[in-house]
């Protein structure tokens, strides 16, 4: 499967930020893989304007199409503006936000609908793994996560352990692999046939020393990064490695 190297600027960059896609696409001209980044929804226009080739993702979109919903915004909004994906359910919105699966699942179908790739983001807590509970959780969100009506192209699922994102400390290749492999499994359950087409990301702590690393297991069909996606050339390494 084409992997996709997709990263999260999270609440970071400034207007002029858009200049780093050049110095991305200059380093990795011919990326061989999917690439894409989710910059702040200000930003999206300039991002969108600066690179050609390049995907641009937001981080968030509401359920609703349109309507009384201060300070949201619709996937159909984001799409007609040329963005492509959309994450959801990311832990720090689970988190900040208390946005339970079900939500994410009403959101997912609206950016489906609106022609979006939802990437739908499952993780463990660190408490969870200590308990022996982190394939279950996992399962569970994904189960509850992600709406009827996936194909390869709708649907990327990223699993990002909650322990982690930001720091530093990256699962290890057995510890992805095995929850890879469950995912797969359940999405070949519910989807049949499709569910083999559904790209599964790992996030958490990926940098250019550990991604071929991380590339090489089972059922790693890309990465979702946060800090190494805000500088080029270590976004550029992640690609390369991603590139194979
Ligand atoms: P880091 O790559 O900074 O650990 O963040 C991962 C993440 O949350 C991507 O969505």
């Amino acid at each position: 499967m084409r992997k996709l190297a997709a990263g999260n600027w999270k609440m970071n960059g400034a207007p002029g930020s858009e200049a780093m896609l050049a110095d991305l696409a200059a380093a990795v001209p011919q990326p061989g893989c999917d690439v894409l980044i989710c910059p702040p929804f200000p930003l999206i226009p300039a991002f969108l304007a600066a690179a050609p080739g390049i995907g641009i993702g937001a981080q968030d979109c509401h359920w609703a199409d349109a309507g009384a919903h201060t300070g949201d915004v619709s996937a159909h909004l984001l799409a007609a503006l040329g963005v492509s994906a959309v994450i959801l359910g990311h832990s720090e919105r689970r988190a900040d936000h208390g946005e339970t699966s079900a939500l994410v699942a009403a959101k997912t179908t609206a950016a489906q609908a609106a022609g979006l790739t939802a990437i739908v983001c499952i993780g463990e807590r660190e408490e969870d793994r200590d308990a022996g509970q982190a394939l279950s959780v996992v399962d569970r969100q994904l189960w509850d996560s992600v709406p009827e009506g996936a194909t390869g192209e709708n649907l990327v699922i990223a699993y990002e352990p909650v322990w982690a994102i930001g720091t530093g400390r990256t699962a290890t290749a057995a510890q992805i692999g095995e929850v890879h492999a469950a995912s797969r499994a359940a999405l070949v359950t519910r989807f049949g046939a499709v569910g083999r087409t559904v790209r599964i990301l790992y996030g958490g702590s990926v940098k250019p020393s550990n991604a071929a690393e991380i590339f090489a297991v089972d059922d790693v069909d890309g990465a979702l990064v946060g800090g190494a996606s805000l500088k080029a050339a270590d976004f550029a390494g992640i690609v390369a490695a991603a590139a194979g």
